[in-house]
Order: C-alpha cells, then sequence, then structure tokens
C-alpha cells in the first residue's frame, strides 16, 4: 500500500510540502510553500483540501507564521500569528477542521512565555495534530472495517482519502482496512462533479492500491442503488453538528437514495470534525466561482447569460445516517448526538 504524504512541516524553517491536489492524476507535483499567504492561496484554490487535511494545514500554517513574524515582543508576535491564522480560517467557511487546527496551534502557543518557545510550541503542537490524525484514520479504518460485507461493493463520494487527511483517510481508511484485514471490495467512486474529486483524486488513490475500482457519474449512484448493485455507502465529512453531516455537494442525494433502497449509509469523521456550539441551520456553505460549473477544461460548458449555482456542500440529515465511524467507534443515530457531540468534543 503506497500512501502518500498529503503535507508535511519543517520543523528547522517552518517550510510547508504539499502536494498539488489540483494536478492530479495527471501530474504528481510537491509544492514548497514559505509564506502564509501562499498556503492560504493553495487552500483556496483546492491545492489542499478535505476537512483533516486542512486541520493540519491550519495548524501547520501557524508554525509557518511563527517563522516568518518579525515582531519581537510577545504581545505583537501574537496578534500576528493570530491575524495570520484569521486570514486561514477565512479561506473556506464550511470544514471545521481548519479552525480547529488553527485554534489548537494558537492554544499552545499562548501557554509560552518567549518567542523562541512560543515558535517551538507552535511546531510541536501541529506535528502532533498531523500524527493524531493518521492515528484518528486507523482507528477509524479499524472500527468501520467490519461493517463492509466480504465481496461488497462500497459507493463513496468526493475523496475521503489520504489526500483529504495527513493520510489513510477516513472513508477510505475504512476501505483500506477491510481489504487489509482480507476483505475482497469493489470500490464505487461518484465522480464529485464539479471538480471531480472522486474521478481524479479517489481512483487515483484506489487504484494505487490496487483496489477494484469504477468511477460512475454522480447521476448513475441512484439506478445502481435500485439495481441492488451497492451494498453499503461510505463517505467523510466537513462537519458534524447534532443534527446533520456537512459532506461534499451530492451527498445528501446519495443518503436519500440509500435510504429509499435500504442501502446502509455510513460516514466516516474523525472528532475534530464535529461541532458542539452550533446547527445544522448556523452552518455557512461555502459557493464557489461560475467557472467550475460553467467550464470543462477550457470549453465552455454553460452559455453566457444562463446563471449557476455552485454550493460546495450539503447537509444530510441524522436520520439517513446509518452510522457515524469515529476514531473512538461508532455512534448510531438516533443516539443523542448533542450529548454525544459535546461529551467528545474537544475546543
Ligand atoms: O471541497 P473539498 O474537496 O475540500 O471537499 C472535501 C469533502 O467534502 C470530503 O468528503 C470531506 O472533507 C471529508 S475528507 C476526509
Amino acid at each position: 500500500m503506497k500512501l502518500p504524504v498529503t503535507l508535511s512541516l519543517d520543523p528547522d524553517s517552518g517550510t510547508i510540502q504539499f502536494i498539488d491536489q489540483t494536478r492530479l492524476p495527471g501530474n504528481l507535483e510537491i509544492v514548497e510553500c514559505t509564506t502564509v499567504k501562499r498556503l492560504a492561496a493553495a487552500i483556496r484554490n483546492l491545492e489542499i483540501r478535505g476537512a483533516p487535511a486542512l486541520g493540519v494545514a491550519g495548524g501547520f500554517g501557524i508554525a509557518l507564521a511563527a517563522f516568518r513574524i518579525r515582531k519581537t515582543d510577545r504581545a505583537g508576535f501574537l496578534d500576528a500569528l493570530k491575524k495570520d491564522g484569521d486570514l486561514l480560517i477565512g479561506t473556506r467557511p464550511t470544514a471545521i477542521n481548519l479552525s480547529w487546527g488553527v485554534r489548537k496551534v494558537l492554544q499552545a502557543v499562548e501557554q509560552e512565555d518567549s518567542i523562541p518557545s512560543m515558535r517551538d510550541a507552535a511546531v510541536q503542537e501541529a506535528l502532533a495534530i498531523a500524527r493524531e490524525d493518521e492515528a484518528c484514520c486507523r482507528a477509524i479504518g479499524d472500527h468501520g472495517a467490519a461493517l463492509l460485507p466480504n465481496h461488497g461493493t462500497v459507493l463513496t463520494h468526493c475523496n475521503a482519502g489520504a489526500l483529504a487527511c495527513s493520510t489513510y483517510g477516513t472513508a477510505l481508511g475504512v476501505i483500506r482496512s477491510a481489504v487489509a484485514q482480507g476483505k475482497d471490495i469493489r470500490v464505487i467512486a461518484c465522480e464529485t462533479r464539479p471538480l471531480l474529486q472522486g474521478a481524479r483524486l479517489t481512483a487515483w488513490e484506489l487504484v494505487q492500491d490496487g483496489i477494484d475500482t469504477t468511477v460512475i457519474t454522480d447521476s448513475m449512484a441512484a439506478g445502481m442503488m435500485q439495481s441492488g448493485r451497492i451494498d453499503c455507502a461510505v463517505v467523510g465529512a466537513d462537519r458534524i453538528t447534532h443534527d446533520a453531516v456537512f459532506n461534499k455537494i451530492g451527498t445528501y442525494m446519495h443518503a436519500v437514495c440509500a435510504k429509499h433502497h435500504g442501502v446502509p449509509f455510513y460516514v466516516a469523521a474523525p472528532l475534530s470534525t464535529f461541532d458542539a456550539e452550533r446547527s445544522a441551520d448556523d452552518i455557512v456553505i461555502e459557493e464557489r466561482a461560475r467557472e467550475e460549473v460553467a467550464t470543462c477544461g477550457s470549453r465552455m460548458t454553460v452559455p453566457e447569460g444562463a446563471k449557476v449555482y455552485n454550493p460546495s456542500f450539503d447537509a444530510t440529515p441524522m436520520e439517513l445516517i446509518t452510522a457515524v465511524i469515529t476514531e473512538r467507534g461508532l455512534v448510531t443515530p438516533p443516539v443523542d448526538m448533542k450529548a454525544f457531540i459535546s461529551r467528545h468534543t474537544i475546543r
């Protein structure tokens, strides 16, 4: 199993290296990032994407900032770090992991008195986030693998794989662990319009692992469920409130179809994706540029004059979800999600 390392931090310089995910599957390009501004652009452009990877990027971004800020007084240094944190958090509003990663590292920095020790704390905490993310993904994989049937066909949407995390993946972590246990699993990867994270990234990862993968357009999933060709679905999440799972646009459509056809619908996510403070109605769904829908490569696919609506995520109500697979085990709605989230979410 050849797992990509999505992003890494040089502890001596604060420089970040990341895989530019917009270039996959054609080109595997590693970018060296030396400024917070460049990191913010990479997140905005989806060069780095996926909720847990955004958490790691947020943490790494504060560590990078700690090497670049030239202030010599503690208060000024901290103030400048927080401004860089705000810049990063402002890039994408829906995945809660981004603000979680930024705040976690800022909290560690605030415990320290001198600038060198603040810098050191930022690096250590940021690296810990990445390490813990991998451990969470592997634990999610272990908990979820038992849910996948042997000789089963599993549908997934978007990319909740190694590329969306520090490595290994959440939804793809479940699939990887099931395969590692010797199960024969076939994956249906929905292409995930408009930016094709399923076709480009999920299929790329799974093919490298030698896992049987078929890409379908998103609109083919319902028919496959109707004809009994999907045994279960497993997807990731960008934010989980007590009443809904926010994930890539199209997830809700698959969940409705799954419920209708009696197909189990699983969500795999670490506790850093849970939001204890808000309900579904409070969450901002990112809307992205017209061009993402209105063009295909350099070709125009929508005439000028036609409006385009391009929300990046949708909300799947809890009652459509069979179980949420976390690093601490399964949560099965209608368990009291509110109580579960406030018990397990550390902010
Ligand atoms: O817009 P993206 O590509 O960042 O959206 C990613 C998703 O919706 C993923 O499914 C989600 O972040 C879970 S990743 C483990």
